[in-house]
């Protein structure tokens, strides 16, 4: 490693490793070895990094902690630690960080695309994943979103967002030895990992929530706990609940002890107070561990909520996006490779600031919820004017501004839609959500879709929707029914709703099962565990169904006819440089409510997406006299594009150089 110490010899290192990251992996690990000592040019890496970010992060730290009898104290041992971390990541990992770091934009290109999944679905244990890898990398996957698989109470695990400790693997997936092999395996074959970073609680059986349910009372201040309800009442009235009806309240009354916890998901998450120093030194040795582990994206999950105040919603405070800031700057001294992925699902003036400044970042990529939600919405209405406005909304934001896109993720989809813009059209909220309610639960005639509400509260009339998108398109309806033109109507459906996110800007995220179409999986309403039972998020978790997966090849099959034609979206999407994130996005008029058309530009390209949500044929009014164009999901050549006529539920991308 003395190789760096000079800047030429690290320009042709960096020549070198430049090609691949799984190149730079494989060369770097012959040298890692167990007794290797931290060579003087790492500490400089360091300093280096370290220098460029001390005073601010000093400044943060203070004044966030400024209350606390010994800031500096918390602030020093904060530094020793992160210090100690960077010594011990592995010499693998430290050569990617001097990678990404020479080429920061890594992700923003047109060539990364994710699927997220629950390791026991997909591959039973994280061993046996490893075996699956021909098949993520057949599915033109380079990403991957390992849904929570660290050590999680059974029956009170929340899908795993319940951890019990940072550090250990849930014993049935394997091992944390199991997790950085599969990290590195994934490395050698050039595709990234994310895992979730659960820091806004842990479980009740998490060794702090023990102690501090055994009294100990410096446990008990990294928790928030009350003698009495006077203050949870107090908090209530300002703080709305996240699952009214599967958890209802924001506080867990504790028999044994005669004391109340703040607990905004379940009972079982105990809410983390990052008022305490100690609390987010911890947190973010044990995300720091787990980025020594190989992993590149950490998801910061539920982080609006993590600082709390009285008579505030307890959501998006000042101080959540100062913790950020301080997270974003440690993970590029210690881990520059990796990426913060904020789960921010909130209305969509909350999530942005997210990203912070281009001076003082935040996260690198956040989910592009609102985009999702009003995907939906479109495909309800057949009305186009929200999602392009929305569109709109987009090509203006800083091109830095790298967004996750999808169309269904292991949670519910919550209607947190433009109300203000939909107002115009005299849409009623609360009657707009039931309306989309009814219509994804198959109540609307005609309507196809077997979706399931989640925390359906009458009187907040704020029920979200759960299944998988196979089923909310109509698949499984019309397949029950034995509806031929049904199921091919749905599935150009499915295909629209993939091609439309293909072509947003940001990275496009599959949730496993989707590309060959599963459906809903009713099977947790049997289960032995009871909040099980009563999450309907699970009716999209279920098992990947391999022996379908295996249909994929027979052309006939509903799973080839989805399968196929993604993989063709998705090998376009990336040979095509107007694909990329910073390329120029509008929408242009189509002069039909159903039809939609998005432009993408570079100096070179042009792009025309066009989209029909309806499932009657339309008419896209465009008039594009500049010259002719290739569509590429067909490969039709010399494309005129004016006035087009599309088939229902179609899609057509239409490309042509400058
Ligand atoms: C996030 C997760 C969700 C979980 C919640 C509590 O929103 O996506 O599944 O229930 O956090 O951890």
């Amino acid at each position: 490693m003395g190789k760096l110490e000079n800047k030429e010899d690290k320009t042709k290192k960096m020549k070198k490793t430049k090609k691949t990251a799984a190149k730079t992996v494989k060369v770097v690990k012959k040298a890692k070895t167990k007794t290797e000592k931290p060579a003087v040019v790492n500490e400089n890496v360091f300093s280096q990094r370290l220098h460029k970010h001390y005073d601010e992060l000093k400044w943060l730290y203070c004044e966030l902690y400024q209350d606390d009898k010994q800031p500096l104290v918390h602030f020093d041992e904060l530094m020793k630690k992160i210090k100690e971390f960077y010594i011990a990541r592995p010499n693998y990992l430290k050569a990617l960080d001097i990678e990404r770091e020479q080429q920061p934009d890594w992700y923003k290109g047109n060539k990364l695309l994710g699927m997220m999944m629950y390791v026991n679905c997909f591959s039973g244990t994280l061993k046996n994943f490893e075996k699956r890898l021909p098949y993520i990398q057949e599915s033109n996957v380079n990403y991957l979103h390992l849904m929570p698989l660290l050590s999680s109470p059974k029956g009170k695990s929340d899908g795993g967002y319940a951890v019990a400790d940072f550090r250990s693997v849930q014993e049935d997936l394997g091992t944390m030895k199991d997790l950085e092999n599969l990290a590195e395996k994934c490395h050698e074959n050039g595709i990234s990992v994310c895992l979730d970073f659960v820091m806004n609680h842990t479980s009740d059986e998490h060794e702090w929530a023990r102690k501090a349910r055994s009294g100990d009372k410096e446990y008990q201040d990294r928790y928030f706990f009350f003698d009495d309800y006077s203050m949870p009442e107090l908090f209530e009235r300002d703080c709305p609940q996240v699952f009214p009806t599967t958890a209802p309240g924001n506080f867990t009354y504790l028999s044994d002890i005669n004391k109340f916890v703040m607990t905004t998901f379940y009972p079982y998450q105990w809410d983390l107070d990052y008022r305490n120093p100690v609390v987010f030194n911890e947190m973010v040795y044990n995300m720091l561990f787990l980025v020594n582990q190989g992993i590149d994206i950490i998801r910061l999950d539920a982080v609006p909520y993590i600082w709390k105040q009285l008579g505030t919603n307890c959501r998006n405070l000042p101080q959540v996006h100062t913790i950020v800031r301080m997270m974003r700057m440690i993970s590029e001294i210690v881990s520059p490779a990796v990426l913060l992925l904020g789960e921010v699902v909130m209305a969509p003036d909350k999530v942005v600031p997210y990203f912070g400044t281009p001076e003082k970042p935040e996260c690198h990529m956040l989910y592009n919820v609102t985009t999702m939600a009003t995907t939906w919405h479109t495909v309800a209405t057949r009305d186009t004017a929200l999602i392009k406005h929305q569109m709109d909304i987009l090509s203006s934001l800083p091109k830095q501004y790298i967004f996750q896109n999808y169309l269904r993720c292991h949670d519910d989809i919550g209607w947190g839609l433009d109300y203000d813009f939909l107002r115009q059209f005299g849409i009623d909220e609360a009657a707009h959500k039931k309306y989309l309610n009814d219509f994804f639960t198959g109540k609307v005639p005609g309507s196809f879709g077997i979706g399931e509400l989640y925390n359906d509260d009458e009187r907040l009339r704020d029920a979200r929707l759960c299944g998988t998108t196979a089923s909310l398109c109509g698949i499984e309806y019309y397949d029950k029914l034995k509806d031929k033109d049904g199921i091919e109507r749905s599935i150009q459906l499915d295909l629209m709703l993939h091609a439309f996110m293909l072509s947003q800007s940001g990275i496009p995220v599959i949730y496993s099962g989707d590309e060959i179409g599963q459906y809903n999986d009713y099977s947790y309403k049997e289960d032995e565990d009871a909040d099980k039972r009563a999450d309907s998020r699970y009716v999209h978790r279920g098992v990947f169904n391999w022996r379908k997966a295996g249909r994929r090849k027979i052309k006939t099959a509903i799973q080839a006819k989805i399968y196929q034609n993604l993989a063709k979206m998705e090998k376009i999407r990336s040979s095509y440089d107007v694909f990329k994130a910073d390329a120029d996005m509008y929408t242009l008029p189509t002069w039909e409510k159903s039809t939609l058309a998005i432009v993408r530009e570079t100096a070179q390209e042009r792009f025309i997406g066009l989209y029909n949500f309806s499932e009657n044929e339309q008419m896209a009014w465009i008039n594009e006299t500049d010259g002719l164009y290739t569509e590429l999901l067909t490969d039709t050549k010399d494309f005129k594009a004016a006035g087009i006529k599309m088939a229902p539920y179609s899609c057509l991308w239409l490309w042509r150089k400058k």
